[in-house]
């Protein structure tokens, strides 16, 4: 089965908007690690993250879980720990994504009813008893009208001391300096294996459905929501990721 991303490699002179459908699905893994920069290394540092403020009898949430990755990470660095007394619920409104999550899931040895992916919006899913939530890559994908409610709806379900972890596309505030790190991001994907039309016609798919904020607007929005301690954990030119603590 080929796996590798072609998704923009046709001709078509329409570039329909992005989405999440079957044919991104399957070659969903292939793309992350070929178009988000630091992609292995970004999960690593989020699983590390996560099992430093899980807290035992406790949910962990995956907004915008995909193809179940981070999931699996935590699965095995759960088991590693010994921890035993953990819910995970991976959220994605993207049925194939849900299909793919699931059978990554499958081949892994684990109390399968300790984890739950399901095919739902995250905007209308409660969040309870969370010590840790992860929205890796789905921030930037949602509607800037509803993050508020979003940002200030996940610090609500958190515990004390629980965690929030955000990767996303930034902007810098200098227009010069945004053009550069986007031209260098770009030169990422050629290195890739992404040819010239596949990159345009990605970023012509992406626009005005994929909306990055500049990292201090990021930063303001989680502050803004409660979170009491935030700061970036990591950052490659226009790609950035926060940790946000609750310490209320
Ligand atoms: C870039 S992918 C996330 C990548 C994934 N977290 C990872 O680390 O590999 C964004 C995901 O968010 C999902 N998504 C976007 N908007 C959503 C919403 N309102 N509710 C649930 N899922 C959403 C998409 O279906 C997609 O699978």
């Amino acid at each position: 089965m080929n796996r590798k991303d072609k998704v923009f490699e046709d001709n078509d002179p329409v570039v329909r908007a992005f989405e999440f459908n079957e044919t991104v699905a399957h070659v969903f893994d292939d793309m992350a690690q070929r178009s988000i920069p630091q992609y292995k290394e970004v999960q690593s540092m989020v699983n590390t993250l996560a099992l430093t403020f899980f807290q035992e009898g406790s949910r962990i949430y995956d907004l915008g879980c995909s193809t179940g990755t981070s999931i699996a990470l935590l699965l095995q660095g759960l088991k590693e720990h010994g921890l035993e007394d953990y819910f995970i619920r991976g959220i994605d409104n993207s049925a194939p994504m849900c299909r793919e999550a699931r059978e990554k899931l499958s081949a892994l040895d684990y109390d399968s009813s300790r984890v739950q992916i399901e095919e739902k919006d995250i905007l209308d899913e409660p969040i309870e008893n969370a010590s840790v939530v992860i929205m890796n890559y789905t921030l930037q994908f949602i509607d800037p009208l509803h993050r508020e409610k979003l940002i200030r709806k996940i610090y609500k379900g958190l515990n004390h001391n629980g965690v929030l972890l955000v990767s996303d596309k930034t902007l810098q505030t200098n227009t010069d300096i945004s053009r550069i790190f986007v031209d260098n991001y770009y030169n990422m994907k050629r290195r890739n294996g992404y040819s010239e039309l596949e990159i345009a016609r990605k970023r012509e798919a992406l626009e005005n459905v994929l909306i990055p904020y500049p990292i201090a607007e990021e930063e303001q929005l989680f502050r803004t929501c409660g979170f009491e301690a935030v700061d970036l954990f990591f950052t490659w030119y226009n790609f950035s990721s926060f940790v946000c603590l609750k310490k209320g």
